[in-house]
């Protein structure tokens, strides 16, 4: 069987299962001393929303986000923030926490595994 590519996702995941991998995820970011202070303290629930949107289009499933926030340009929308190896990898290490947490299907985990790991080094913009 081929791999199933990252677009087909959303179509095997469906919305309520990509909402709860994020809202696992970010409960780990409210306590996480490196994440933390990065994410707006009075806006969690909007950077929550913003990023369930992303996947939800980048998955191949609704294009509200481009609607909502235009083209993503991630490098742009991230360069305020100061991602080092430590930020990409503490990223990476939460967001794995919250797949194992939601119990997503091996395959499609392993898919988006390897989504994420690209695009968190993709966003590294500082030197460690
Ligand atoms: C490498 C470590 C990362 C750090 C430290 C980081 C940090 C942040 C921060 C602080 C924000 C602002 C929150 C907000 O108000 O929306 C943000 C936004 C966002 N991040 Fe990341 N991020 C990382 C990796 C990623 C990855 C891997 C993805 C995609 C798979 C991603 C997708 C997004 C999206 C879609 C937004 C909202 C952009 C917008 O529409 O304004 N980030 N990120």
């Amino acid at each position: 069987m081929s791999q199933m590519s990252t677009e087909e996702l959303y179509e095997h995941l469906g919305e309520d299962q990509l909402r709860r991998l994020i809202a696992a995820f970010y409960s780990r970011v409210k306590s996480d001393d490196i994440l933390k202070p990065m994410y707006p303290a009075d806006d969690f629930s909007g950077a929550e929303y913003r990023l369930k949107e992303f996947l939800v289009y980048r998955l191949g499933g609704p294009q509200r986000y481009l609607e909502e926030r235009g083209h993503p340009a991630l490098r742009m929308r991230h360069a305020p923030f100061a991602i080092d190896q430590s930020a990409r990898d503490r990223w990476i290490e939460l967001m794995n926490q919250a797949m194992l947490e939601v119990d997503l299907p091996t395959e499609a985990a392993e898919i988006l595994k390897s989504f994420f790991d690209q695009m968190a080094t993709f966003l590294i913009n500082r030197a460690g």
